[in-house]
This record gives structure tokens, C-alpha cells and sequence, in this order.
């Protein structure tokens, strides 16, 4: 089939519609508050309820999870998807917290932009640093919300520069602050120079009302207040911290906003940003860099599988981002890797437990596919026109385990288990080619253990031992260097599934020695968000970096 025959002409115009991004932001630095400030805005929910009974809950699954409870709306623990001045947004749910960097680098694969959400009082918090390392590597669009505003918190000023040094992006805030953290009155404009005043509503549970004053009126309505803002805002243009979409786009720079998403300060500003500012879906590169149109026929991949979704179905959800054409439930595609018919019945918007049909969707949506137990994370499906779009490189892994089953009656259930968590890149499974049957875990966060063990147990009714490996780093290998490591003390030589080879060595020091010792060794670096420089758009950081 000709791909001018195939094309779909109403594909282009729809994808133009799409927004589709990411929020990364600290465990409490207010991403549920803005999301469901963000539904409030979009009109999809007609007031917002405060989400309670968050405190001390482990942040393993959706963050929506228990919005969706609470507000009875229809959030997938993957995707939350509103239109707002007709444009369709999809929200990918990304982990808060940095041991899952990995899968936030897989959703993020999916994503056309970011929005970092700092809390005022804190800046940039360590422990997230490394997600929106994540972010530059992938080189997303990112803006930034400084939130909280509401309360005390630190100098504006200040959190600029703490953003330029620690996360390399540089900081071109859109809207300044009019009064200080803890008695905020609203924001310039910076773009026209007015004054945009907010009135709290009660409990921020409908939209904050806002008024709009040229720089006199203001200057006469908030005197000092006012004037102090004036002036950092003519300071921030002496600089030249203004707005340049063109850096924006490169992933280089990141339009800054503040606000309050618990009064809703600020939330409409960011939200007519995501519309105005983020990219569309636009034409995905494939393997070869080549540009996939957006009206060739249906082509996507999957960015995330999760089992056991909903404990009463026992299923295997696989999602795909949709990259090309046009997608319709009940479509037979192509599965790439396999080149095996793919059968699209069961494909959903899953909500947590519940799920609903998806009948069409478009280039930047996201589909779940029911029952897809066949596919794994990078996966290409496509209609008509093959293409293969690259892999999702997997990170370099820092902590391992080696795992047992503690009743070995359940070693069936084990291996299904193990197997399925893989698929899953819960954590990274690797195998000894030599025939020691006990597998070693790998993962980048201890926490990933965790998750592993509670799942493995909970889900598929094996309770696991887990002996910490002596292990400090891993690389890529071949067959040749291997035979020579085994010999080493110190280094052991695992496979992952898709047959990489990884030398593991119990000290930084001790590989460096062999690698200068023996430049003829293959001793590659594996990706790792923490050495991962921004990659060019369109550019497979695996290619590059494995
Ligand atoms: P997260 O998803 O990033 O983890 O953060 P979440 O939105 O759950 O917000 C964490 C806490 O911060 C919540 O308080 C929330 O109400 C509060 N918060 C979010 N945005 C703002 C803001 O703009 N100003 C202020 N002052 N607080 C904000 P909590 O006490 O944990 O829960 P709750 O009982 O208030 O829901």
C-alpha cells in the first residue's frame, strides 16, 4: 500500500492538537494539587477536593490513584488525558521518586515536554535532581512552576540561579511574583508588563478569579509591593532571562512561572503555556533517524507494561504512544520485532481498577492494550508501512541482589513472577551464562527491590529472600573480554535478557585498572542518568551511548 493512499488527512490537523507531557517534581513539591487544579481549569472536574491521607504513603504506584478514589474521575495510573481550549492534553504519570528514574526515562520517551514543580521553600531537592537529569537527557522541553508560593518561602532570585547551576537549564521566568512568599498578591505578565491579581476562592476549590492591570494602576492599587516586583522584573530583562521559545524547544532553556496550586495562583498561566508554548506530536525519527510522517499509516510503541493492573483481571497491560496514522480499536497490526498480526479488540483508557474502550486515537495519545503479553517495553506496532523506532535504553544498574525463592514449593510461581517483573523493568534480571541458576537483580534504587519483593509476593503468591551482591558497577562486555574477566577476582560476567553482556566489578577502582591495563578490552558505559548529556532530539541515546 502506497503511504499517499494510506494517508489520513485529518491526522495531521489532530496531532497539531496534542499536547503531551510529563509533570517531575519531589515527592510533595504539589504535583497531585496541580493536576487536579489543571482538571479544575480544563473543566473537567467542577471543583477540586483537597487530597487527603497522602502522608507516609509509599509513592510505588500512580499518584493518581487515589485522586481517581476520591474525585471519581477518570485518571489512568498512566495517562490522564482533558481537552482545554480545544486542544487534547495528555498527562503521563511519571514516578516522584528517584530510585524509579528509569521508568520515568521510559514514560518520558512517550512525552513531548516536561513541567518541573519546584517547592518555593525548598528549590531544586536533591533526591530529584537526578529525574530532571532524566529530563535533560531526553532533552525535553521543560517548564519549570515554582510553587507554594502561598507560604514563606526563599528568594526568587536565588532559586533561579540554583536552577542554571544545578540542573544546567536556564531559567526565563514568564511570570514574577507580585508580594513576597506568604503574602502573595498575584504576578507580572512579563510578557506585556501588566499586573495579573488573583483572589483566593474557598479552599482553592473553584478557579481563582483574576483581574488584569496595565503597570500605573497597578503601581497606584499595590504601591511598594509592586514596585519591588517592577524592579526584579526589569533586572531579570537586564540579564536577559526573557522568554526565547527557540532554547525552550532545544531543551536549553525553560520558562519559569510561580504560583500556588493549592489557591490556584498561577495554574492557568502554566496550563495556557502547555497549549501555547509545548511542542504538538510531531513526526517520530525511526531506527535510521528517519523522519516517520504523521499521516502514515498507524504506527507506535510501547513505553510501559504493567501486570495485574486490576487484581480481579490478572491482565497485562501494555502502552503504546501513538506516533503515526490513525488508531482504530480493532485494527490488526504488525508487531515488529516479532512480525507477528497484533489484534487491537481490547484496547482501553485504563482508569486504575475501571477501564473504558478507546475507539480512535491520535499521534501523541496513549493507548492500553488488554491482555498484551507478547510485547516488551520499545516494542513497534504498525500498520501497513513497517518501521522499527529505537529501543529504550536501559540504565546502567548500581545496586544488585541475588534472588530465591524462600519456599521452593512455589518455584513456578517464582520464575512467572520474575519473568513478568522483567518485562516489566520493574528491575533488570541477569543471568549467569554459565548455568548458575540463581539470577541477580539489578536495579539503579533500592527501592526497586522492594517493589520486586512485595509484588513477587503479593502478586504471585512467592515470598522472596534477597542477598545483597558485593557489587558496584556494571559495563558492557563481549564473549572475548568475558573468557578474560573470568579470570579476575573481583568481576563476575551476567547476561540480561536481550543478550547484552554485563561485567559487574565490586570496585570503580579495580575496572578502571583493567581498562587501562587491557585497552583492547570491551568495557563500554552503559547509560545512567547520571552521566547522560542531553541527547540531540531524534537521537537514540542507546545508539549512542551502548
Ligand atoms: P506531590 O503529588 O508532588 O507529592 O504533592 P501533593 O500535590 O500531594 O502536595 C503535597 C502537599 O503540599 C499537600 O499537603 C498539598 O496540599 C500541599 N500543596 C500543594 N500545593 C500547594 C501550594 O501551592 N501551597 C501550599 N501551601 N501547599 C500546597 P498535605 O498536607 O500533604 O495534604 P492535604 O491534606 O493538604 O491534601
Amino acid at each position: 500500500m502506497s503511504l499517499e493512499l494510506a494517508a489520513d488527512p485529518a491526522v495531521p490537523a489532530e496531532a497539531a492538537r496534542r499536547r503531551t507531557f510529563a509533570i517531575i517534581s519531589h515527592p510533595d513539591a504539589g504535583k497531585t494539587t496541580l493536576t487536579e487544579k489543571f482538571l479544575l481549569y480544563a473543566g473537567a472536574v467542577a471543583e477540586a477536593g483537597a487530597v487527603k491521607a497522602r502522608a507516609g504513603r509509599r509513592r510505588v504506584t500512580s499518584d493518581w490513584m487515589d485522586l481517581e478514589q476520591q474525585r471519581g474521575i477518570s485518571i489512568t495510573s498512566t495517562v490522564l488525558q482533558f481537552t482545554y481550549r480545544d486542544h487534547v492534553v495528555n498527562l503521563l504519570d511519571t514516578p516522584g521518586h528517584r530510585d524509579f528514574s528509569e521508568d520515568t526515562y521510559r514514560v518520558l520517551a512517550a512525552a513531548n515536554a516536561a513541567i518541573m514543580v519546584l517547592d518555593v521553600a525548598k528549590g531544586v531537592e536533591a533526591q530529584t535532581l537526578k529525574l530532571f537529569e532524566v529530563c535533560r537527557a531526553r532533552s525535553l522541553p521543560v517548564l519549570t512552576f515554582l510553587n507554594k508560593y502561598d507560604r514563606p518561602g526563599r528568594d526568587p532570585l536565588e532559586l533561579l540561579d540554583e536552577i542554571e547551576a544545578q540542573i544546567g537549564l536556564r531559567p526565563t521566568p514568564v511570570t514574577w511574583p507580585v508580594g513576597i512568599p506568604g503574602d502573595f498578591r498575584g504576578v507580572v505578565d512579563r510578557r506585556d508588563g501588566s499586573f495579573v491579581r488573583y483572589r483566593r476562592t474557598a479552599h482553592g476549590a473553584t478557579a481563582a478569579p483574576e483581574e488584569r492591570f496595565d503597570p500605573e494602576r497597578a503601581a497606584a492599587e499595590e504601591g511598594d509591593v509592586w514596585r519591588q516586583a517592577h524592579e526584579a522584573a526589569a533586572l531579570l530583562d537586564e540579564v536577559g532571562a526573557t522568554l526565547d521559545v527557540a532554547s525552550f524547544l532545544a531543551g536549553e532553556s525553560s520558562p519559569l512561572f510561580v504560583g500556588s496550586a493549592l489557591t490556584n495562583f498561577g495554574v492557568r498561566h502554566l496550563l495556557d503555556a502547555v497549549v501555547d508554548l509545548a511542542p504538538p506530536a510531531e513526526p517520530r525519527p525511526d531506527e535510521e533517524g528517519l523522519l516517520r510522517p504523521l499521516e502514515a499509516p498507524f504506527a507506535g510503541f510501547v513505553f510501559k507494561i504493567q501486570a495485574n493492573m486490576d487484581p480481579a483481571h490478572r491482565d497485562h497491560v501494555a502502552f503504546v504512544r501513538v506516533c503515526s496514522g490513525r488508531f482504530t480499536r480493532g485494527m490488526t497490526l504488525v508487531h515488529g520485532p516479532s512480525g507477528r498480526p497484533f489484534s487491537t479488540k481490547y484496547a482501553a483508557s485504563i482508569f486504575g481498577s475501571q477501564r473504558d474502550t478507546i475507539d480512535v486515537a491520535y499521534p501523541g495519545d496513549v493507548v492500553g492494550l488488554v491482555n498484551a503479553g507478547g510485547l516488551q517495553i520499545g516494542d513497534t506496532l504498525y500498520d501497513a508501512q513497517p518501521v522499527a523506532f529505537p529501543p529504550i535504553a536501559t540504565f546502567a544498574p548500581e545496586l544488585f541482589a541475588s534472588v530465591r525463592p524462600r519456599d521452593t514449593g512455589r518455584y513456578k510461581q517464582f520464575r512467572r513472577g520474575l519473568s513478568q517483573l522483567e518485562r516489566e523493568g520493574v528491575v533488570q534480571v541477569l543471568r549467569d551464562p554459565d548455568g548458575d541458576p540463581v539470577p541477580v537483580l539489578a536495579a539503579v534504587g533500592a527501592m526497586q527491590f522492594e517493589v520486586f519483593a512485595h509484588r513477587l509476593a503479593h502478586e504471585f503468591g512467592a515470598e522472596v529472600d534477597l542477598a545483597s551482591a558485593p557489587y558496584k558497577l556494571a559495563r558492557r562486555t563481549d564473549q572475548r573480554t568475558s573468557g578474560h574477566l573470568r579470570q579476575v577476582r573481583g568481576t563476575r560476567v551476567l547476561a540480561r535478557a536481550d543478550g547484552t553482556l554485563l561485567a559487574l566489578f565490586d570496585s570503580p577502582y579495580r575496572m578502571e585498572r583493567l581498562a587501562q591495563d587491557h585497552p583492547d578490552w570491551c568495557l563500554a558505559p552503559v547509560l545512567s542518568a547520571d552521566s547522560a548529556s542531553p541527547v540531540p532530539p531524534g537521537e537514540n541515546p542507546a545508539a549512542r551511548i551502548e
